[in-house]
């Protein structure tokens, strides 16, 4: 009989978690249970723990990513069986009626966002991405945002000329937009401190702009606007750059696609609102919890696209222990800051 151990949120801005044992989550119909193997943090992760926000009730078990092996999959489950290795995205700790995130030694996670962890990606690497290529799939491919075409399941797009503007190339969301919007054929324009250019670069980026300069706004309209080239939209990858991003959109006018939209990485339903700045005519799209696009990405493209190296586990995992003990320090070290960078504990 397996035992459960989680690292436990036991009250509002509680610190430190305490690791202590967990029920074992319960098979439910569409669900898979994983045996943890790395597990990341997540800035919601630092945000529930450090400024209260979200949880009500207590204790939790926090954690939106995870790798590790399959422990049990319900009947009606046929994407993956048990002992693959797979990369997985929880609805964390908070989720009504949920059975907590990945910072325990056995998860449940809905079969939709669990693929098979291809061989040649290391469970410590398949982890920086999984919550992250969720939020840019959404942004980037639903219909309900903004709507780009997708990248092929196998094999390249050819360029279609359009540009994108992904602002904060350097988060772990940014880096999987970079790379997703090259490969469905975008041209893509980011931001990002002066000493990650090279590293937005080498994801794919065409320009990168420093976001801290003055005046910066103008520098990326003059210079779309100088190439004659339409943009395609353009998608805020880290909080409230979405403000930055409506500027640009309002500001270049008709060069920009019908669609006018602007993707953020704010999710509908947690009482956010629309910044009362927000330029009139330029489309908010939230990040919607239910996305056709995310599902096709986790069921049909993101196992193939690791496997064959189109998509790279990007930034680089700083891996701060092995052992639910090291969650808290992680915690502590990504609210330190992070510069493309993403924090992971392995199991
Ligand atoms: N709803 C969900 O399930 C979900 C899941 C994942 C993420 N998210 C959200 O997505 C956002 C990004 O998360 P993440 O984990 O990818 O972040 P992250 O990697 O922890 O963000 C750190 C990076 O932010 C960049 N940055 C900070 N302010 C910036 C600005 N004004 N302009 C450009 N870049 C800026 C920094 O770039 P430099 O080092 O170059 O300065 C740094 O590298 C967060 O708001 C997070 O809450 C939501």
């Amino acid at each position: 009989m397996a035992i459960n151990t989680a690292a436990w949120l036991t009250g509002k801005h509680v610190r430190p978690l305490s690791v202590a044992s967990a029920p074992m989550p319960d098979l439910k119909p569409g669900s898979v249970i994983v045996v943890t193997r790395a597990l990341a943090i997540n800035p919601v992760d630092a945000a529930i723990q450090t400024a209260g926000i979200i949880a009500t009730d207590y204790p939790i078990v926090m954690g939106l990513d995870g790798t590790g092996i399959v422990h049990a999959v319900s009947d009606d489950v046929a994407n993956v069986k048990v002992g693959d290795r797979v990369l997985a995205f929880t609805a964390g700790g908070t989720a009504p009626g949920g059975q907590g995130g990945t910072f325990q030694q056995y998860f449940c996670v809905d079969s939709k966002y669990v693929a098979v962890l291809p061989d040649n990606v290391k469970f410590t690497e398949g982890v920086v991405v999984t919550s992250c290529l969720t939020v840019a799939s959404i942004s980037l491919f639903d219909e309900k945002c903004l709507a780009f075409s997708r990248p092929l399941a196998a094999g390249q797009v050819f360029p279609n000329g359009k540009i994108v503007l992904i602002w904060a190339g350097a988060t772990v969301v940014g880096s999987c937009a970079i790379q997703m919007a090259k490969l469905a054929g975008y041209e893509v324009w980011t931001t990002s401190s002066e000493h990650n250019f090279d590293y937005c670069k080498d994801l794919g980026a065409a320009h990168v702009f420093n976001y801290k300069r003055p005046g910066i706004v103008d520098e990326i309209v003059q210079t779309i606007d100088a190439t004659g080239k339409s943009l395609a939209g353009a998608f805020g990858a880290h909080l409230w750059t979405a403000n930055d991003c409506a500027q640009v959109v309002r500001r270049l006018g008709d060069s920009v696609e019908h669609t006018r939209a602007v993707g953020t990485v704010i999710p509908e339903g947690y009482g956010f609102s629309v910044p009362e700045d927000w330029p009139e005519g330029v489309k908010f799209c939230w990040l919607f919890n239910k996305s056709d696009a995310a599902e096709w990405v986790w069921r049909e493209w993101i196992t193939k696209a690791l496997a064959d190296g189109r998509m790279k586990c990007k930034p680089d995992a700083d891996v701060v222990g092995r052992g639910l003990e090291f969650v808290q320090e992680a915690l502590d070290r990504w609210s330190q800051g992070v510069s493309a960078s993403k924090i992971v504990v392995e199991l």
